[in-house]
């Protein structure tokens, strides 16, 4: 490392480990009260900074990254998905960007599962009812669900998480269909069907789990249309970026039953989910937790360091994307 240490802007507590190496290898400017900043905040604090290792809850649009001192080099997020910054703005900039991939594969993948099984087995409603104290026994019709077994589960998406989430699935007996931008190679595909359109792909899945970065063509993908195309009853996961649902159409769908349930980790506008999704029974919610396990987070930090080692040792990042 350098004598002088690179500042880095730290937007978030980060874990202990990674706090730790980053005052060993840097001048890091912590946010050791885990304060959510205004936009104004993160500029100030971008003042001498050299870095700024931030994660998705930062919103880095065009406008952000214009107002960033001269000296930022690079920026670090703490996430896989990138969507919370305006990549071009920052490589116009000269600001490389790098993100945390491999290292969220399989805590997301499982989280993924949860998401299926608590939607598909009622998770919600059955917890509540033992929590609020009102079992009064087992009877033969009592909070009935879906069989995971010989069912068809659709993954949009076939990168490291939808691969990851198609291995997990098999071992429930799922059979896998999936609609990707191409067809993987047999080795990853592992006998899963492919279909060239997300049209093509939705009426064969009583499951749906979507693992497709949030951008601007994916945004809304599952509005009223793709719905109608759903087999009745069917079951929706999303713990990629809530900018993929439609909800009110969701919602509808859920309130009427075309759609059994649902399995959300990830909402527009969070923390401020659509209210609607709060009162509906048949939704099984997560606060974001894809990637929320002790081992992960360390690995995330370690890998946002290893990329600002990098750039610092004028090295290319590993991670970098822009
Ligand atoms: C990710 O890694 O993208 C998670 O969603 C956290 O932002």
């Amino acid at each position: 490392m350098a004598a002088s240490k690179p500042m880095i802007f730290v937007t978030r507590r980060l874990p202990d480990a990674v706090e730790d190496r980053l005052r060993r290898d840097y001048r890091p400017l912590l946010n050791l009260d885990d304060q959510s900043y205004s936009a104004d905040q993160l500029i100030e604090r971008c003042a001498d900074a050299e870095a700024v290792l931030t994660c998705s809850t930062e919103a880095w649009p065009a406008a952000q990254i214009e107002r960033l001192p001269a000296g930022v080099r690079a920026i670090a997020t703490f996430s896989v998905g990138a969507d919370h910054i305006d990549l071009a703005a920052a490589r116009a900039r000269g600001i490389t960007v790098t993100n945390t991939p491999d290292v969220v594969t399989e805590a997301t993948a499982d989280i993924a599962m949860l998401c299926l099984l608590g939607a598909a087995r009622r998770a919600f409603e059955a917890e509540a009812l033992v929590r609020i104290g009102g079992w009064t026994g087992w009877t033969p019709t009592q909070l009935l669900g879906l069989d995971l077994n010989g069912a068809v589960l659709g993954i949009v998406g076939m990168g490291r998480i939808g691969r990851a989430v198609a291995r997990r699935a098999r071992g429930f007996g799922l059979q896998i269909h999936y609609h990707n931008r191409t067809r993987l190679a047999p080795d990853l595909e592992q006998g899963a069907t492919f279909h060239d359109s997300l049209g093509s792909l939705l009426p064969h899945c009583r499951f749906l789990s979507l693992h497709c970065p949030g951008t601007p063509e994916t945004r809304r993908m599952i509005d009223d249309r793709s719905l109608a195309l759903l087999p009745r009853g069917a079951v929706l996961v999303n713990t990629a970026r809530g900018a993929l649902l439609d909800d009110e159409a969701v919602l509808a769908a859920l309130s009427d039953r075309r759609l059994f349930a649902a399995g959300l980790d990830v909402y527009a506008g969070e923390p401020d989910l659509h209210a609607g999704y709060r009162h509906q029974r048949n939704c099984f919610l997560l606060p974001h937790l894809g990637s929320a396990t002790v081992e992960t987070r360390d690995a995330m930090g370690f890998r946002c360091l290893d990329n600002l080692d990098a750039i610092f040792a004028g090295r290319p990042a590993p991670d970098a994307l822009n």
